[in-house]
């Protein structure tokens, strides 16, 4: 099948791209800034997806069988900067590529976050759940989902994505890379014992949204994410073991919600996510925390650092 993916240089787009060209799929992936080259598509694009009709054009050009949508502005801190550019990429790209997915009826496979809701809840949250997003970024993702329904409902499926870990192109995007570059850079993170999440990694996301294009039958929101629900600063910690680095060399502090209110304000304390009805549909398994360490790389600016500690 021909897929146009955007975002194809990001954290899951690139993970997509490696996994639709192993499963035989021709995949054109649009970039924006990203200059070097991307595995695994057939062809790269470099476009401003803020353009709609540049877009359009290219999509129209492509005539595609599935339009898969990893591009987006992915940080909360980003999108409270620049909110005018978030709307765009988070909300109106979204909502067009539905529009055009359902204009050359193509499957349309479109991510959303976990922070629509508010992690207030300590039951995991059920697809159906009211969201009550707490920033902007959880905000424009829910807008998204709602734009891509009403004009895409026959062929769109939103998958709602966890806390990422993996191997970014660049080597700082994931918590691993964020970890590398405080140590690397002689900084100490310092990691909440009492913020929890779910996460799994880009590739395992990749496989579930390569299932997802090809099974059209699966519709609407849906949630995704790993095995285990984690504290960041236990994850910190496995991350840190995994490396077999030292707390001298990798250092972590330890702190709790209570004593930073201003920053807990926009973050939420637990987001666990109930996987039905997706996990019973698909042949992808959501992932033990084990077995993402085992998928983290050294990312590559940091690995001179790591051989030389
Ligand atoms: N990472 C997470 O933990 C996480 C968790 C839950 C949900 N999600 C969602 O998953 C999706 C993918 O996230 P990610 O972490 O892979 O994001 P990412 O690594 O930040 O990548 C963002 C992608 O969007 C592209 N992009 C941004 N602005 C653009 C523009 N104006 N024109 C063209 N391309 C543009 C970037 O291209 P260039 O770099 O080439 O400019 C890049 O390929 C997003 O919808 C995100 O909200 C992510």
């Amino acid at each position: 099948m021909t897929v146009f993916l955007t975002g194809a240089s990001g954290l899951v787009g690139s993970a997509f791209a490696r996994a639709a060209a192993r499963r035989g799929h021709r995949v054109v992936g649009v970039v924006g800034g990203h200059a070097s080259g991307v595995e695994g598509l057939a062809e790269k694009r470099t476009l401003d997806l803020a353009d709609a009709g540049a877009t359009t054009a290219a999509v129209l050009d492509v005539f595609p069988e599935a339009i898969v949508n990893c591009a987006a502005v992915s940080s909360p801190d980003a999108c409270e900067v620049n909110p005018a550019q978030a709307q765009a990429l988070n909300v109106a790209l979204p909502a067009l590529l539905a529009q055009l997915a359902h204009h050359v009826s193509a499957r349309f496979v479109h991510l959303s976050s976990e922070q629509v809701f508010d992690g207030a809840q300590t039951t995991p949250y059920r697809a159906g759940d009211a969201p009550s997003p707490i920033q902007l970024y959880g905000r424009q993702k829910l807008e998204s989902e709602r734009a891509v329904d009403a004009v895409a409902r026959e062929e769109a499926a939103t998958l709602r994505a966890p806390l990422l870990m993996g191997n970014s192109l660049a080597g700082r995007r994931s918590p691993h890379e964020r970890l590398f570059a405080d140590w690397a850079e002689g900084r100490v993170p310092r990691l909440y014992t009492d913020e929890f999440r779910q996460p799994c990694t880009a590739e395992n996301l990749a496989e579930v949204m390569l299932e997802l294009c090809e099974r059209p039958d699966v519709r609407g929101v849906v949630h995704w994410a790993g095995a285990e629900v984690i504290s960041r600063h236990a994850l910190g910690r496995r991350i840190r073991d995994h490396f077999k680095l030292s707390e001298k060399e990798a250092p972590i502090v330890a702190v709790t919600r209570a004593e930073t209110p201003d920053a807990t304000r926009k973050r939420q304390a637990c987001l666990a996510l109930d996987l039905a009805p997706l996990v019973g549909k698909l042949k992808t398994r959501p992932q033990t925390i084990a077995e993402q360490l085992e998928e983290l790389k050294v990312p590559p600016p940091y690995r001179e650092w790591y051989l030389k500690r």
